[in-house]
């Protein structure tokens, strides 16, 4: 039976969920999506849209009366609405999956409980609290917002006892934990999918590079031992068997100097570091999202080839419309979002640089340097400041 999905969330995850859902037509006759700004990077690749806040409750019953089944790009979706729409629309993740997820302390505590291996990690309500943490802890560590955190906007690294006030301060009133600073060596993260059936399946590892706390580029396979890349797959695995929601979760996870793996965070969407298997694997994470969520059979996880993601970030220098980019060359496979405006790191794009011929991952980091010279955002007129 052809269902119609919704999907909280038109930015670039919710368009390429879309343009894998109209590669299904046999199984998703219409697409809608809830996103305030109009004409959504969703809407641009053929959503339906309606435009409201993603909290906005009467939006989200309007978008469960119309759909059959619903599943969100963001997690900050408000998990009592979405619990009480669940007689209209099957909702995956469920609510109740998201609302232990979008809290990054309900998160740790659930996988802690579930000895899923996480840095140490401890609840803050007041100052005294953080003194208590840090006793704990040492220096440096991290205080980060429980909520509605990314792209690193919602962390403190206290590096020192003067810091703590100025830390506490900064997050004005919102619910806190703090964290032990992992000194890792590598961030890597796995892509992992749970059918509405129970079957379970992880993308092979990939490394995570960030520069200002934005992922940059990721690499895969990630450049680690395969004893390391099992374990972290298997963990990934069990996180997904303990979590129980359907569809693509991004596992982000530390590899220590010791190889130990902690799991950083999950989240309940399909995520920017599984871009990659648009070209790299024989299913996109995409697809395998809808497949989880329609209850089908998941699809191959299989890397066909080596392949590095480079993310197209907005410059620093400048806000407004930019040149467009262009890059037409062999086995690089660039995807921009349809975003008008470019702001400060904003995610504007990607490529993907696939190997060929068994070209190495160091070979493909050597070409990548010219590559990103091409994408350099640049402005439309001369606005710059
Ligand atoms: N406990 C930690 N130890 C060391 N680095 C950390 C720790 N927690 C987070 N980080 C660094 O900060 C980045 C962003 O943190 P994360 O908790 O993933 O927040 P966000 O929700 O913004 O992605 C991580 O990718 C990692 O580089
Ligand atoms: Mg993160």
């Amino acid at each position: 039976m052809q269902k119609v999905l919704g999907i909280i969330g038109g930015g670039q995850l919710g368009m390429m969920i879309t343009e894998s859902a109209k590669n299904m037509p046999e199984h998703i006759s219409k697409i809608i999506v809830l996103d305030p700004t109009p004409n959504c990077p969703a809407a641009q690749a053929g959503a339906e849209q309606i435009i409201a806040d993603f909290k906005d409750k009467n939006a989200i019953m309007e978008l469960a009366e119309k759909s059959d089944i619903i599943t969100y790009e963001i997690e900050s979706g408000d998990s009592d609405v979405l619990k009480s729409v669940e007689n209209k629309a099957e909702i995956d993740p469920s609510p109740e999956t998201l609302q232990i997820i979008q809290d990054k302390f309900l998160q740790k505590s659930f996988l802690k409980e579930n000895k899923i291996p996480i840095p140490e990690f401890m609840e803050i309500s007041s100052i005294s609290d953080l003194q208590e943490g840090l006793k704990k802890f040492g220096y440096p560590a991290i205080l980060k917002a429980r909520r509605d955190a990314y792209d690193g906007r919602g962390n403190f690294k206290i590096e020192c006892f003067e810091q703590i006030q100025q830390s506490f301060d900064y997050f004005k009133g919102q619910k806190l934990m703090l964290e032990k600073y992992i000194p890792f060596k590598m961030e890597v993260s796995v892509i992992a999918s749970r059918n509405t059936k129970g079957q379970i399946k992880t993308f092979p590892l990939v490394e995570n590079i960030h520069e200002e706390n934005i992922l940059r580029q990721t690499i895969v396979p990630a450049r680690i031992s395969e004893k390391v890349s099992k374990k972290a797959e298997s963990i990934a695995s069990i996180a997904m068997k303990v979590l129980k929601g359907a569809g693509v979760f991004g596992i982000e996870m530390f590899v220590t100097n010791e190889n130990e793996i902690l799991i950083n965070e999950i989240a309940p969407r399909v995520h920017n570091s599984g871009h990659h298997t648009l070209q790299s694997s024989e299913t996109s994470q995409f697809e395998q999202h809808l497949r989880a969520i329609l209850g089908l059979e998941l699809g191959s996880t299989k890397l066909l080839h080596p392949t590095i993601m480079y993310n197209i970030l907005g410059s620093k220098s400048f806000e407004g419309k930019y040149k467009p980019i262009v890059l037409s060359e062999p086995n690089v496979y660039l995807k921009m979002y349809g975003k008008e405006i470019s702001k400060p790191l904003r995610k504007l794009g990607h490529f993907n640089l696939v190997a060929e011929n068994g070209e190495t991952i160091e070979l493909l980091l050597y070409k990548l340097e010219s590559l990103k010279e091409k994408v350099i955002v640049k402005p439309i007129s001369s606005t710059n400041f």
